[in-house]
């Protein structure tokens, strides 16, 4: 059984205060016997404050992105180590912005994996075609190769740190949402795609998020579906009710 992972990637949203007003909401709100593994990605500037604020609940930390060196003259950077020290234990990697807006390529991808895991935070990895590649039938090549790219050189147990995030770029902040039908066919597609790359147990056990105008009127008909294992989800997040009711909706 893969437990389900409710993850909240806050974006460029949320300065100190309001992180306090947003965690604060969650927290209040979450179910007590909450079902999901829930994970917070606030941006860098609130995450010791956030980490302080949910060592009691069953809330996880996530960064939005990090830097693939160790340490040194890389301004404006954040390294892995510096993330573990104010209580991450996700970072969010190969987001479609990161790789459309900042020109993030698939080897950049792969080597912040691999820096991300050497230092023990576990990557939620993301992949995800454009409309222009889904509507030329591409959908499938695109995947493969970012999955096979961005996962080079991984070794097994490394692999096993891993989460999956398919965010179609077409859905994303868009409100146009793939259909159950369609997000299943990708995740099927990348779950039989990791049995090749490691084993049939490990494509079993990986979770595989999707992501993409996840709401709390749709989130319980794609979670439903048997390889979707949770949500990336992206504006919803930024209140704590509608969080809230997608976590309820993965229970
Ligand atoms: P939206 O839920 O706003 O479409 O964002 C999805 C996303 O990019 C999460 O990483």
């Amino acid at each position: 059984m893969r437990r389900k992972i409710i993850a909240g990637n806050w974006k460029m949203n949320k300065n100190l205060s309001e992180s306090i007003n947003l965690i604060s909401g969650i927290k209040n709100g979450l179910p007590q016997n909450v079902s999901a593994e829930v994970i917070v990605c606030p941006p860098f500037t609130s995450l010791e404050t956030v980490h302080s604020l949910i060592e009691e609940v069953p809330v996880h930390l996530g960064a939005q992105n990090m830097y693939f060196e160790n340490s040194g003259a890389f301004t404006g950077e954040i390294s892995a180590d510096m993330l573990k020290s104010v209580g991450c234990e996700f970072v969010i990697l190969g987001h479609s912005e990161r790789r459309h807006i900042f020109g993030e390529t698939d080897e950049i991808v792969n080597k912040k994996i691999k820096q991300a895991v050497s230092n023990g935070l576990k990557p939620i990895f993301c992949v995800g075609e454009t409309l222009e590649e889904r509507e030329n039938g591409k959908e499938f090549d695109v995947i493969e190769n970012q999955i096979t790219s961005g996962l080079a050189e991984i070794s097994g147990d490394d692999f096993n740190k891993i989460v999956i995030a398919y965010e179609p770029v077409w859905a994303i902040g868009t409100g146009k949402t793939a259909s159950p039908g369609q997000a299943q066919e990708i995740h099927k597609f990348i779950r039989e795609l990791i049995s090749k790359l490691y084993s049939q147990i490990q494509a079993e056990n990986v979770r595989i998020l999707y992501g993409g105008s996840v709401k709390p009127n749709n989130a319980a008909d794609l979670l439903s579906q048997p390889d979707i294992d949770g949500a990336l989800v992206g504006g919803a997040c930024l209140q704590a009710e509608s969080f809230l009711q997608i976590i309820e909706a993965a229970g």
